[in-house]
């Protein structure tokens, strides 16, 4: 007697979502990103890629720090809980196919819809420092569409500021298929609710601001940065009462502390019951506490890099037989 053979599950929908390599990832990158892509693993056939394409785009004369940031953005995937069993983490630039189909790709994209993204000229303007008028700084969504295209990706959860690129690789698709035939699904946004993270200076938390607390910062450093926080400035002295809406701090607390210990700050907050240093304390010490293991891992990973480049490595591999399938299809497609 031969057991009934046991059904097999239905595949999984395919995620992809990408960072740049720019250095180690904040607070802000965990609450808004990391942790939404932590729980997808257990819901989706997750691919994950770290985009040094993308980082040379803008920091092409300082192409020497990538590979040194492409570790630290691994090593804090592996430290938070992105699982090389659950996922495919892998490196764009080690998946050469991308390049071919953001080759292709950029025939059929109008320069029209490219020098209309909103990205593109706010960057330009904004950076000063760096030469942005490039033909490749002007292709990045192309090239972004090409990452999501190329595993044929249902969904992809991206913050909203990437809504735009989104929309862009979903008219390429259209595109694509109008002309070549349907090869591509469109990819649907999952976007990611982000309670807004304050940095240290209470405007929005950011690298670039140098606002940043770093999942990687020793606990003094975390300490010396919360602190000395602005907090809601109604509260001068210590008898004042304040509006945790109306503070930077407590974004942190929404993030890291538990709602009933929320609760009771906020009850101290607007009864001054409780002075801004008490309410400090309790946030840092949820955040050391979720940080403890993460940074623990990081520690013994960092003793360790080979292993890191070992797990990306094998997920190159899985992330190219994907790639190459769809290549397969695209170059029959074109007649190549
Ligand atoms: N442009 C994205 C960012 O700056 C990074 C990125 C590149 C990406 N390729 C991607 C995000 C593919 C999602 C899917 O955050
Ligand atoms: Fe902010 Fe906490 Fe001070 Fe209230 S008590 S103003 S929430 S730091």
């Amino acid at each position: 007697m031969t057991a009934p053979a046991p059904l097999a599950p239905p595949p999984r929908k395919r995620v992809l979502s990408g960072v740049r390599p720019t250095g180690p990832l904040h607070l802000g990158n965990l609450v808004g990103a990391l942790r939404n892509w932590i729980r997808l693993q257990d819901l989706y056939d997750c691919h994950y890629t770290i985009v040094g394409w993308h980082a040379l785009s803008s920091e092409y004369m300082n192409s020497k720090a990538i590979r040194p940031n492409t570790l630290e953005v691994a090593l804090d995937w592996l430290s938070v809980g992105l699982d090389p069993e659950k996922s495919v983490l892998f490196l764009q630039s080690e998946v050469k196919e991308h390049a071919e189909l953001h080759l292709i790709l950029s025939m059929i994209t109008p320069l029209p819809w490219l020098e209309r993204v909103p990205t593109f000229k706010e960057m330009q303007e904004q950076i000063q420092d760096k030469d942005l008028n490039t033909y490749g700084f002007l292709g990045y969504p192309v090239l972004q569409a090409a990452d999501i295209v190329i595993y044929k990706a249902d969904f992809v959860p991206v913050g909203e500021d990437q809504t735009a690129h989104l929309e862009l690789t979903r008219e390429i698709v259209r595109r694509f298929n109008r002309i070549f035939g349907e090869i591509f699904p469109e990819p649907q946004t999952l976007l990611t609710e982000v309670p807004r993270l304050a940095g240290t200076d209470g405007r929005k938390m950011s690298k670039s601001f140098g606002n940043a607390i770093y999942i990687k910062d020793d606990p003094a450093v975390i300490k010396q940065k919360i602190f000395p926080m602005v907090t809601d400035t109604r509260r001068v002295r210590r008898t004042d009462p304040g509006e945790p809406a109306d503070c930077p701090v407590f974004t942190l607390h929404r993030a890291f502390v538990p709602k009933d210990k929320q609760d009771e700050v906020t009850q101290g907050c607007r009864t001054a019951g409780i002075g801004c240093l008490d309410c400090k304390k309790v946030v840092l010490e949820y955040l050391l506490r979720e940080l403890a293991p993460i940074q623990a891992k990081r520690k013994d990973l960092e003793a360790h890099p080979r292993r890191v480049w070992e797990i990306l490595e094998a997920g190159n591999a899985k992330a190219l037989r994907v790639a190459r399938a769809t290549m397969d299809e695209v170059r029959a497609a074109l007649g190549f």
